[in-house]
């Protein structure tokens, strides 16, 4: 159990009114929380202060090497104002597990979901609540030591900021256009796919202004080796309905062990549909679109939620799928998955954690 300092600002800022676009990771809260970490006593000193700059030396490791983390969840504030997590101990997970490959020191997993939720209480007044909004929780850890070696760094710093935000795609749960890079890798097994670290995310960004280039708003990465199978969208984990079965391609190590996949594969399995978690091709994809079988495609993810894909453009090929519409289990997913997490919903799963108590 940490001993949390907290300094409350004295200066505490304007929030949005009640109806101005949000956008997404834009605008921050009054809070954050910082604890630092020193080989030979571990994490310390954990703190909420007033949101601001931090300063490093230019030799801080995390600016030449990269060696960082972050992680991504939400809260969600219900009509009655009561306020939720979702799963925030899959992210607790999941840092460890990011941890482990970036030689980052583990945090205890309550420690992790303490920090987040008494953040999130102090800024609490800060989580919008028009339809789609949520406020938007970045933990992430960098690396502080003064030093141009390549080794582990000794100090880090673990911090959380918040920021209340809207649809992640500008376009909400309208279709999104999809390019399938031939080009470049994002990741290969035995590297760093399966870790939420900022290296994953860099080398996405050429993709992504190839895509920008020819009006598609996401690229969707094939496998580093063959270039063949299906992997992830980068914000995103993909899924497709093809012949009334749910496919999604498998943890590998090369892609991101999302919390929204996971969830959605247990929501469909108790809808009872058959769910498949396998290499995909891009080859079969386009062979299912030729026999009218690629029923649907949608995107899961903390910041994109469920987000149904229109059109996949693969080399000359594009693919229209279900005419450019949202298709119904994407709806469901996304109305049952936000229903959850508002707590409009029963919570069968268990998987809202109340911030407050
Ligand atoms: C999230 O969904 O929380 C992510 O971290 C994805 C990021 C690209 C916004």
């Amino acid at each position: 159990m940490l001993d949390i300092k907290i300094t409350k600002t004295t200066a505490p800022k304007e929030k949005p009114a009640k109806d101005a676009p949000l956008g997404f990771g834009k605008i921050f809260t009054d809070h954050m929380f910082i604890m630092n970490y020193t080989e030979g006593q571990g994490w310390h000193d954990p703190r909420i202060v007033p949101f601001q700059n931090i300063s490093l030396s230019p030799a801080a490791m995390v600016y030449h090497y990269g060696q960082e983390m972050f992680e991504g969840l939400k809260a969600y504030k219900s009509d009655n104002d009561e306020v939720y997590l979702f799963r925030p101990d899959m992210n607790a997970k999941r840092t460890n597990n990011t941890n482990t490959r970036l030689c980052i020191p583990h945090i205890p997993e309550e420690d992790f979901v303490q920090a987040v939720k008494a953040v999130v209480d102090i800024d609490r007044d800060w989580i919008p609540t028009t339809p789609g909004t949520s406020l938007y929780i970045r933990p992430f850890i960098i690396a502080t030591d003064e030093f141009l070696g390549v080794a582990p760094s000794n100090t880090y710093l673990f911090m959380i900021i918040l920021s209340p935000s809207g649809a992640y795609y500008e376009s909400g749960l309208e279709p999104v256009g999809i390019w399938i890079e031939d080009e470049y890798v994002r990741a290969v097994r035995g590297g760093m796919g399966f870790a939420k670290t900022g290296g994953n995310y860099a080398a996405s960004l050429i993709g992504q202004v190839k895509a920008h280039n020819d009006n598609y708003s996401q690229v969707l990465w094939l496998d580093g080796v063959e270039r063949k199978y299906i992997e992830e969208v980068g914000s995103m984990n993909i899924f497709f309905k093809i012949d009334g079965k749910v496919v999604t391609p498998m943890l590998n190590g090369s892609i991101l062990p999302g919390i929204t996949r996971d969830s959605t594969i247990k929501l469909c399995k108790s809808w009872g549909l058959d769910v498949e978690e396998r290499r995909i091709s891009v080859d079969e994809l386009l062979e299912a679109q030729k026999n009218g079988k690629l029923e649907e495609v949608f995107g899961t993810g903390t910041a994109a939620v469920i987000s149904p894909v229109g059109k996949l453009r693969y080399v000359d090929d594009v693919m229209l799928i279900n005419n450019g519409e949202i298709g119904p289990l994407s709806q469901k997913l996304y109305d049952t998955m936000t229903g959850i997490q508002y707590g409009k919903l029963e919570d069968t799963f268990g998987w809202r954690v109340k911030v407050g108590e």
